[in-house]
Parts: structure tokens; C-alpha cells; sequence
């Protein structure tokens, strides 16, 4: 018997008359005693005129409420917040566990047998994920899906690695202002997430191989009848969930799932970012994300999927190759098959159902895969003693070991005004170095890891460079690029030390990157730094959210929670 109304009853003495207060109010809202009588479904709405990438959440939650009540439970729609990329400021990463707090205490405090997540956009399926595995409700996510690919000039385009790639050749002179205006209506054509394997495709995919969603959910377009159809689904089988009580997330988020999670992370070229967000869901359970097991899994893990940025398609195509299940099949053995799902099953009847598609070019076999090894590789060395990442699936080859001069800048504000500068010295073998661009040092870890390519050395024709720095990438970046590198700068790392001119060694197959300077120099700059001493608060962490964040922010190897939502046996 499902506990609908009567959960998290609220009793001061006399539970009997906490219940007619709720219900009375409830009926405020015109449902009847039947209706209440039910199983309860929460389902989040983040939908939010400044989120396009949840444009289609009210159609995916009016089919889940049907789901839900074809299978005689009662749905509850509930707002939290929503984060878009391009509209947090000064970063969605700074919000993200905002939202998962949010998310947390809505689903712990109001009264449903399980919840329906739905999100889509780089930061929520994470946070909405923390926050399930916290909460521990049966949990279904839903991802708003992939947007459908544009087109421009007979070449398909998509959100957001052409938006790059196109943007610097405008910078380069080679697209002129009234191209770039008509490429920029025609790169997100359709709500939806950006539907090449950047952050959100990368945790769409990953959700549905933990088992937190139904088959296909990782890959349908967003705008596709389907999805609809994914939605009535989930709501069928969350109503059902209610009344079993199962699976919580506690019963699918076991070492077998992270280690799938892992694995897929590396065959589908996936988003650095999924790391993080990876780290930080574990650390909401009994288990961690082992960042060295992590980088042993990348050298037997081939890249499977040719999808940008790693390849050459996008998310329709995977997903009209047959999706997930197509791609955990021919991982085979690299796959736990045994991990429960919210299908009711396991992986293995997931994959039993995999379509094989004749002819198909975008999920490659083992046999012929797009990389032999993984997506990514963690650097260890001393400009990264607590680790660093590189997603060398996106790098240039040439570059992938090279030795050259530090070119620093020593924040965001100071890359911007200098970058472009015809009188900066730098040369394309120089090593472009970024600091205080961390957790910390922005805040919020920004995505400004992809440094722009200075303008002089475009110009040659030079399109890569070595970059590294503290902050994040976006997952549709292109290039040979170091991130996370940790501990950041802005808290005593020893990326803060570098200066223009030292020597950086980055040795990729050897997984090193070091600063060539001796030890006791080092020192003397660690002393000098010292003395200067930054302030404890900063401006920007003066009160409220930001002041939270700023003192209790973890590192990258350890997700970027705040220290004290972690699980107590975590911290
Ligand atoms: Fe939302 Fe890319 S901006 S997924
Ligand atoms: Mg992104």
C-alpha cells in the first residue's frame, strides 16, 4: 500500500489532525478524495523562458502525468530552479549545487512514493542526480533530449562545436559579419539540448547507462514524437515504482553502475565535465570515483562513437544507429550487463533489445573503433599534484607530448585584454597557461579552459596550440587542452607559480605534465606570493549563496560539492 498524502507527515502531537489540514488545503485546488487516495508521483518542472534547452518540459510532463495516471497514480507537479549555459551568471557551475540542494529538500520534504526529474542542460541532470541520490526516492529521469542538427550552405551544423569552430573563423577573417549572423540562427534550431557530445549528451547517456532511465531516453531529439512517447512511459513505470518502493537510487548507483557510467564516459568521447559531475555523484553515495581506475579504464576503452567533437555526427544520428543499447553492446565484456535498471530489469535485457542497424557508420565495433583507447586521460606531475584531465580524443596528435615557454595570463580579465594583443610575445610552440579560472579563483569554475587562440598566430594558419589552466571546457570543444588542474590556483596550487617564460613538459602517453622549474625556485615564489596574501573572503564572497560557496567548495578530483553535502562517511 502506497503512503500517498500520509508521506512526510508533519505531526505536531496529533497526525490524524495534520492530515485533514493537508488535505484540506490540498482541496483547495479542487482534487477529490480518490484522486488523493492514490500513489503520488512528484514531478519537477524546470521549465524557464531562460532555458531553450528545456523548451519541450511542459509536452514531457503533461505525457508523464498522463503515464502516471493511466497507471492509476496520482501526478504532483512541482517547480525548482533550471539553469541555462549561457544565462548563470557568473557560471551555471556556480549554481549547480544550488539546484541540487534545491532539488534535495523539495523531493525530501513534500509528500510523494517517487519522483520524476526531467532536465537537460549541462548542470541539471547532475544536480537533479546528486539530489536523487540523497533523497532517495524512486527516482526517474527524464532528459529533455537532444536538439536536431541545422544546416548551412549544404554543410549540417550543430550547437555548440560548429559555434566555435565557425566563430574562429570570423576571427581569422575568413567569414565575414552578415555570414555570421545568418550561421548564428541556424545553429540551435530546435529546443533541446546542444546535440553534439558536449556536457548535456554526455550526461543524458551516461543516466541511461546507470539505469536512472529507460532505454533510448540518452538519445531521442527532443522535438521527435518518441520522446513524447519516452515520457507516458516513465510515467507508467514511476506510478508503478510508488507503489513497490523500488529501485531507490541506493539500489542502481552500486560500483558496477559508476563503473559503467566510466566506461561509457570514455566511448563516447564524452564531456571532461561528466568527471566532475560523475565525482560528485558517487561522493552522495557509499562509493568514489577512482581517478586513476578512471584513467586505467581509458586504456582499454576504445572510442566508439563518431560524433562531434571526438568525430564526425551528432546526437540524431547516434541515436537512429540504435542509441545506448546498441553502444553497451558492443562494449560487451566492458559492460557490468548485471546492474538493475528502472525498466524493472537489467542491462542485459536492455541490451537484449539493441537494434542492429544495417549499414550504419556512427557506433563503430571494437574492431574498428574511431580511437583505440579512450576519450580521456588524468595527468599527474608537479604542475598537478592532485591531478589534472586532457580529453585527447579532441586534441591534436602533434601535440599531445611537447615541451615549450609558458605564456601566462593571471586571470580571465587579463587573458581578455592581452590575448589578441599584436605586441604579445608568443609563438605557436609557446604553451598558453591560464590562472585563477578554478572552483575558487573566477568563481565557478567557467568554461574559459578553451583559450582563445591569440589572433597573430591564426593568422599563420595555426588552428591548436597547448592551453591549461584550472578552469573547465566545454565538452564541444576542439583541442590539445589541459584541465582541472588541481589543487586550482587561487588555492595554492602550484599552477598560481608558473611564470611567461618558464618551461612546461606535457607527456600525454607518459600521463605527466610538469613545470621544468628546480624546487627551491618554487620556494622563493611560493614565499614572495605569501607575502602578498590574498584576502580570506574575497569581494564577491562577501554574503549569502556566494559566501557558502566560496568556503565550502570542493576541488575538481572531488567533484565540486560543497564539503558538506557529501555523505558524512565521504567526507
Ligand atoms: Fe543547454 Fe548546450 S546550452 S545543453
Ligand atoms: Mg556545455
Amino acid at each position: 500500500m502506497s503512503t500517498g498524502l500520509r508521506k512526510g507527515l508533519t505531526s505536531y502531537g496529533d497526525a490524524g489532525f495534520s492530515l485533514f489540514l493537508r488535505k484540506a488545503f490540498i482541496k483547495a485546488a479542487g482534487y477529490s478524495d480518490d484522486a488523493l487516495d492514490r500513489p503520488i508521483v512528484g514531478i519537477t518542472d524546470t521549465s524557464s523562458d531562460y532555458n531553450p534547452c528545456h523548451g519541450n518540459v511542459p509536452t514531457l510532463i503533461e505525457a508523464a502525468m498522463r503515464g502516471v495516471m493511466l497507471a492509476g497514480g496520482l501526478p504532483m507537479v512541482f517547480p525548482t530552479i533550471s539553469i541555462h549555459e549561457s544565462f548563470a551568471h557568473p557560471t551555471s557551475m556556480f549554481l549547480r549545487n544550488l539546484m541540487a540542494m534545491d532539488t534535495e529538500e523539495m523531493i525530501r520534504a513534500q509528500p510523494m512514493d517517487a519522483v520524476i526529474v526531467i532536465g537537460g542542460c549541462d548542470k541539471n541532470l547532475p544536480a537533479q542526480i546528486m539530489a536523487a541520490a540523497s533523497a532517495d526516492r524512486p527516482t526517474i529521469v527524464i532528459p529533455t533530449g537532444p536538439m536536431v542538427v541545422g544546416h548551412h550552405r549544404g554543410e549540417v551544423l550543430g550547437a555548440c562545436t560548429d559555434c566555435r569552430r565557425l566563430w574562429s573563423s570570423h576571427r581569422a577573417g575568413e567569414i565575414d559579419e552578415a555570414e555570421i549572423e545568418v550561421v548564428n540562427g541556424r545553429l540551435a534550431p530546435s529546443v533541446g539540448t546542444c546535440m553534439v557530445m558536449g556536457t548535456a549528451s554526455t550526461m543524458a547517456c551516461i543516466t541511461e547507462a546507470m539505469g536512472l532511465a529507460l532505454p533510448m531516453s540518452g538519445t531521442i531529439p527532443a522535438p521527435h514524437a518518441e520522446r513524447v512517447r519516452l515520457a507516458e512511459a516513465s510515467g507508467r513505470r514511476a506510478a508503478e515504482m510508488a507503489v513497490s518502493g523500488g529501485p531507490r537510487p541506493s539500489e542502481l548507483l552500486t560500483p558496477g553502475a559508476f563503473r559503467n557510467a566510466l566506461t561509457v564516459l570514455q566511448a563516447i568521447g564524452g564531456s571532461t565535465n561528466g568527471l566532475i559531475h560523475l565525482t560528485a555523484i558517487a561522493n552522495r553515495t557509499p562509493h568514489r570515483i577512482d581517478l586513476d581506475a578512471f584513467d586505467r579504464l581509458g586504456r582499454q576503452v576504445p572510442v566508439l562513437i563518431d560524433l562531434k567533437p571526438s568525430g564526425q555526427h551528432y546526437m540524431e544520428h547516434f541515436h537512429h544507429a540504435g542509441g545506448m543499447p546498441q553502444l553497451m553492446k558492443r562494449l560487451g565484456d566492458l559492460i557490468d550487463l548485471d546492474q538493475p535498471t528502472v525498466a524493472g530489469g537489467t542491462l542485459r535485457d536492455v541490451v537484449g533489445q539493441a537494434e542492429d542497424v544495417p549499414g550504419q557508420t556512427v557506433i563503430r565495433s571494437a574492431e574498428d573503433p574511431i580511437k583505440p583507447v579512450g576519450a580521456m586521460a588524468i595527468l599527474r606531475g608537479n604542475l598537478a599534484p592532485r591531478g589534472a584531465v586532457i580529453k585527447h580524443s579532441a586534441a591534436s596528435p602533434a601535440l599531445l607530448q611537447h615541451e615549450g615557454r609558458a605564456v601566462v595570463f593571471t586571470s580571465i580579465p587579463d587573458m581578455a585584454a592581452r590575448v589578441d594583443d599584436p605586441d604579445l610575445d608568443v609563438t605557436p610552440d609557446d604553451i598558453l597557461v591560464l590562472q585563477n579560472a578554478g572552483p575558487k579563483g573566477a568563481p565557478g569554475m567557467p568554461e574559459a579552459g578553451y583559450l582563445p587562440i591569440p589572433k597573430k598566430i591564426l593568422a599563420t594558419g595555426v588552428k591548436d596550440m597547448v592551453r591549461i589552466s584550472d578552469a573547465r571546457m566545454s565538452g564541444t570543444a576542439f583541442g590539445t587542452i589541459v584541465l582541472h588542474v588541481t589543487p586550482e590556483s587561487a588555492d595554492g596550487g602550484p599552477l598560481g607559480l608558473v611564470r611567461t617564460g618558464d618551461r612546461i613538459r606535457l607527456d600525454t602517453p607518459g600521463r605527466r605534465i610538469d613545470l621544468l622549474v628546480d624546487e627551491a625556485e618554487l620556494e622563493r615564489r611560493r614565499a614572495e606570493q605569501g607575502s602578498g596574501a590574498t584576502p580570506a573572503t574575497p569581494d564577491w564572497a562577501a554574503r549569502g549563496y556566494a559566501r557558502l560557496y566560496h568556503d565550502t567548495v570542493l576541488q575538481a578530483d572531488e567533484g565540486c560539492d560543497f564539503a558538506f553535502m557529501r555523505r558524512p562517511d565521504q567526507a
